[in-house]
């Protein structure tokens, strides 16, 4: 079985590992085989039980071999964190013996990774079913799986257990370690297996990872959010904000670093809430960074910072420079004050403005991103506009801008709003025509100057052109040897356009920026 008592861990007391006494505990939840409903009401309660630390996973050794001769595919929806859950899926098949495939039409078995965050993204997913129908009617033996952010939601699996027939199992965001099981299940169940814990949730450690290439790594540093902005359903989808050991976390990079992998990004929803559920530790996101920025990895990143807990001690950290890159992607939602209440931000415009004052004082050459939302429940032309000049003042280099969507089981998909669409996608076009112009102009300040770029492979347009991504960021394409693919070189900057720029691979030395 996947989770033994006895290594159940206790994070209390002086943060020493102590284990707990396994006859206080309830294990029946984690074997129930009978189908309970997801609930967003259970998923938001925030309680005193101890996270607990699962150190023992293992893959059964019936299971082991169960994938041999066999395909998996992974269609991955959303951000980081999905991106890297499904390289533990991925990393979790592999030990089964199944292998990759990149069609599915010859896959044994496909999973949706989902993401909830908006009505579009939960609508391609609804699609994309409809299509695998076909797909599963000439395979039978084909096992479907939907799991992610979407199979947390009651309305979702409900949908899918009344519509979409074709789908063999569901299993949500804290059940991923229990793919072998649920594998198991539906391999010799007629049912549809569901199994979706709505529960705070639990770290699982030593999982294994199949990653993409090896240049780029993520690394979970936590996982949740206990933040419920009122138009976000992640809090309810991910669960508490739990944080990992800084010792797990700095061996896996560690690890990252002796296998050569040139950039490490850490990963949480909130990773500036870092080490606030540690009861008896006083560690933030700063003292971690402090730390790794010490192993012998070029590039540090981390995503995704929230303004409110984005303190001092990080920024004195950030000003160190070296392999810590110069990108920060700082989400504002919002411009106005009211609208920031109204979503339970936390923080004020001016309290924002300040913290981005006190960021590009401590790092020069900064480039700040971002998060928008337009359209939120009666924002009014004035409050928009605050948001446009919120963005005039920043001058962030990129922003990812959306239309507000509301979120069944949220506070704010209870708000009436009169905002009409049409006036939500004007509005998205001025902020984006604003963003557009900034980032052009930002962009055209590199030309003449030399950056180092990551060489992440070909561009998609130009298999002759290679393409990366600068420390601030910003994509680079330039012709170079293919042998480069990997490596951090210079490359002087001739072209500048709104998405990326252009250039030319040098290799004498300059003064270096990016
Ligand atoms: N509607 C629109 N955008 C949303 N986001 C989160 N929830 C919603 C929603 N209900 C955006 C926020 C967040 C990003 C990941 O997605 O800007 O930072
Ligand atoms: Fe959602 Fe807010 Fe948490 Fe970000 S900080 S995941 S927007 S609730």
């Amino acid at each position: 079985m996947a989770i033994r008592s006895e290594d159940v861990l206790d994070t209390t007391k002086d943060n020493k590992e102590v284990k707990t006494n396994e006859k206080e505990r309830d294990y029946s939840q984690y074997f129930q085989s009978t189908y309970a409903p997801p609930s967003l009401k259970d998923a938001k309660k925030r309680g005193k039980e101890q996270v607990q630390i699962l150190k023992d996973f293992s893959i059964p050794e019936n299971l082991k071999n169960i994938g041999v001769g066999k395909k998996f595919y992974i269609r991955t929806y959303g951000c980081q964190m999905n991106e890297h859950d499904t390289e533990v899926m991925a990393g979790i098949l592999n030990e089964m013996g199944y292998e990759t495939t990149y069609s599915t039409d010859d896959a044994d078995v496909i999973l949706l990774n989902t993401c909830a965050i908006r009505e579009n993204a939960e609508n391609k997913v609804f699609g994309e079913l409809g299509h695998l129908k076909h797909t599963k009617a000439n395979n039978p033996n084909l096992l479907l799986g939907v799991c992610g952010c979407m199979s947390q939601e009651e309305s979702v699996v409900n949908r899918i257990l009344s519509t979409y027939p074709q789908v063999d199992m569901i299993f949500g965001t804290h059940n991923i370690h229990r793919l072998p099981q649920i594998i198991e299940n539906a391999l010799f169940s007629k049912e549809m297996v569901v199994e979706v814990w709505s529960k705070e949730g639990d770290i699982v450690e030593n999982l294994p990872r199949k990653r993409k290439g090896n240049v780029k790594g993520w690394v979970n540093i936590m996982y949740g959010c206990d933040k419920f902005c009122t138009y976000c359903i992640v809090p309810y989808t991910r669960g508490k904000e739990r944080s990992r050991y800084p010792q797990d976390i700095i061996e896996e990079v560690r690890q990252l670093a002796r296998e050569g992998y040139k950039e490490v990004t850490l990963l949480g929803q909130n990773v500036n809430a870092y080490g606030k559920d540690f009861e008896d530790l006083e560690y933030g996101l700063g003292d971690l960074m402090d730390e790794i920025r010490k192993i012998d990895i070029p590039r540090l990143r981390f995503t995704t910072s929230h303004p409110r807990d984005f303190d001092d001690r990080l920024i004195e950290v950030l000003a160190k420079g070296g392999n810590i890159v110069d990108h920060v992607h700082l989400p504002v939602q919002h411009g106005n004050s009211d609208v920031l209440k109204l979503m339970a931000r936390k923080y004020t415009r001016e309290h924002y403005l300040e913290l981005v004052s006190k960021i590009k004082a401590a790092m020069p050459n900064v480039a700040l991103t971002t998060d928008i939302i337009v359209g939120f429940p009666n924002e009014t032309e004035e409050q928009f506009q605050e948001t446009l000049s919120l963005v005039k003042e920043v001058q962030y280099d990129a922003a990812y801008t959306f239309i507000y969507s509301p979120r069944e089981g949220t506070p704010a998909a209870k708000m009436q709003d009169n905002v009409p669409m049409e006036v939500k996608r004007e509005r998205l076009q001025r902020l984006n025509a604003m963003l557009n112009d900034i980032s052009l102009e930002k962009n055209k300040a590199y030309v003449g100057k030399v950056v180092e770029v990551l060489v992440e492979g070909e561009s998609k347009k130009n298999p002759d052109v290679l393409t990366g991504h600068t420390g601030s960021n910003k994509v680079v394409n330039f012709k170079a040897p293919k042998h480069l693919i990997g490596e951090i070189v210079k490359v002087q900057i001739t072209d500048a356009k709104t998405w990326n720029l252009g250039g030319e691979w040098v290799e004498e030395k300059s003064e270096v920026v990016g």
